[in-house]
């Protein structure tokens, strides 16, 4: 069953559309990832669902509600959390007041226990400032404080971004974690190929429109495409591979 229904969706930061025409599905359970090249759009797609940019036109329904004309709050209590490529954790408080200030904000005090459970890592660093985290471990608070509301949907844009390989494969896990907990997952991800190899669908993006959607394991077979638009693969090719 689809949860989110984007249709013909057209966003931007003024008056030019920055993504056009765009058609996506998230169904439940899913991990869906959006994968494109610097500047296609990915991240505006994301905004967009959420409400954080001017100009949007199309649809966006979520399990039958149509988001685009809600307010940011009402689309978060509905069940959609967003991770932002950029300051996704209040640096200047601790770990265990970003924790508490976000079950304030969508009124699940009891959140915070919960988030420290899930997350021993963050327990152990309550009272460190979320700026002197590791970026492993900023990306775990950043995860509880997206899935304290308890969502259905977690929107997350760029999780490994400025992470090292080991620690992209850390927080991979956790994002494979987020589906087993019953939780859909829509992703941006730069290191597409590796994001690929454990999402159930993705789709590709160029400037501003989707050139081509399938399940992860039709856009890693497709090798022209992967190669214009999913980067160098990882391991060098050898003869008997
Ligand atoms: N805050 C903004 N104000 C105006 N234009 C913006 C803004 N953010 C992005 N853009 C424009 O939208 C285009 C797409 O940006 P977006 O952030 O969606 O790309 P992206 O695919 O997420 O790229 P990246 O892989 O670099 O994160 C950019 O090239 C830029 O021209
Ligand atoms: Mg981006």
């Amino acid at each position: 069953m689809s949860i989110l229904t984007i249709k013909n969706l057209s966003a931007g930061y003024s008056e030019t559309y920055i993504v056009s025409n765009i058609d996506m599905v998230v169904h439940e359970n899913e991990i869906v990832t959006i994968a494109g090249t610097n500047g296609a759009g990915k991240s505006t797609v994301l905004k967009a669902v959420m409400g954080l940019l001017p100009r949007v036109e199309g649809s966006a329904v979520f399990l039958g509600t149509e988001l685009l004309r809600q307010p940011t709050e009402d689309r978060i209590r509905s069940g959609i959390t967003y991770v932002p490529q950029v300051a996704n954790v209040f640096g200047s408080m601790t770990v265990y007041e970003n924790l508490q200030l976000t079950g304030e904000i969508c009124g699940r005090p009891q959140g915070v226990r919960e988030m420290f459970e899930l997350f021993p890592v963050l327990a152990e660093r309550r009272g460190t400032y979320a700026e002197s985290l590791s970026g492993g471990e900023r990306q775990q608070l950043a995860f509880a404080r997206a899935l304290l509301p308890r969502p259905k949907l977690i929107l997350l844009d760029e999780p490994s971004a400025a992470l090292s390989p080991a620690l992209t494969g850390q927080v991979f896990e956790e994002v494979k974690r987020l589906k087993t907990m019953g939780v859909a997952v829509l992703m941006v991800e730069q290191r597409a190929r590796q994001a690929l190899a454990f999402s159930d669908r993705g789709y590709i993006l160029d400037a501003g429109k989707i050139v081509l959607s399938g399940t992860g394991a039709d856009l890693l077979g497709n090798e022209e495409m992967a190669e214009l638009y999913l980067g160098r693969h990882p391991q060098p090719q050898t003869a008997d591979a």
